[in-house]
């Protein structure tokens, strides 16, 4: 049995843990998976942007600027990375550290779609600035609850839209596309699930995606 089977526990004495982020279109489904899987795993579940008091702020910002308040393309993703950043130190490299495993509700992938793709700024630079937020702490793995928008917006239609969720089907398209291109090109990093499938069906094809990596859940 290899050790991550016998460390089913939230504790693996000695042995780093691993971060793996849930990744997607608004609506497509992530916190509801990423509370799932944070179950099986008895893994720590976290969120960006806004999962630290430095977050809260910069989480609102971004997504409830006030009327002349909005930020620009740049500076959006900047606060992104900003929340990033604190959230690493603060959540994600403690718990690391400490043997547990994290689910995080977006990561770096949702950088370079949404202000990469979405906003149309330049990845290559958006990657530089991602990788120097996160200092080094990159996702094991990134699973992309992938869905088309008119899915993701007719389940989204019930709830108050924030700033995002209000932008128009082509951005959120751009955005999916993003997220393909990105998944495509690192097979090893990525995992794509068909998130159109009940709760339940994409939540066991999400842990088979770790499975087939790590053995466990
Ligand atoms: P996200 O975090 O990606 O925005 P949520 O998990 O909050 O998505 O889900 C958005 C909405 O869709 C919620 O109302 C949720 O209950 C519902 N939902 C989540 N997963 C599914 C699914 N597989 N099928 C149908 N509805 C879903
Ligand atoms: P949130 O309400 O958390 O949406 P969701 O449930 O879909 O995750 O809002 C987060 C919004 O922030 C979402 O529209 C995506 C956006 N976002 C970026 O644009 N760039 C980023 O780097 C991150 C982490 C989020």
């Amino acid at each position: 049995m290899s050790p991550e089977r016998e460390d089913a526990g939230s504790q693996v004495s000695g042995e780093r843990g691993r971060l793996i982020a849930l990744e997607g279109i608004d609506g497509s489904g992530k916190s509801t998976q990423t509370a799932l899987l944070a179950r099986r795993l008895d893994a720590l579940a976290t969120w960006e942007p806004g999962a630290t008091a430095l977050g809260r702020e910069l989480r609102r910002l971004t997504l409830s600027p006030g009327p002349d308040d909005a930020p620009v393309a740049r500076a959006e993703a900047l606060l992104m990375a900003a929340d990033r950043a604190q959230h690493v130190v603060e959540v994600i490299s403690p718990a690391l550290d400490a043997g547990r495993w994290v689910v995080t509700d977006r990561y770096t992938g949702s950088t370079l779609a949404y202000q990469g793709w979405g906003r149309g700024l330049d990845v290559d630079g958006l990657r530089r600035l991602a990788r120097w937020a996160c200092a080094g702490v990159e996702a094991d793995l990134s699973v992309l609850i992938d869905v088309p928008v008119e899915v993701a917006r007719a389940r989204l239609r019930a709830a108050a839209p924030d700033r995002l969720e209000s932008l128009d089907l082509g951005f959120h398209g751009r955005v999916r596309e993003g997220f393909v291109a990105l998944a495509r090109e690192d097979p090893e990093g990525w995992a794509v699930v068909d998130g159109s499938a009940s709760p339940e069906e994409v939540a066991e094809s999400v842990a088979e995606a770790v499975r087939t990596r790590w053995g466990r859940p």
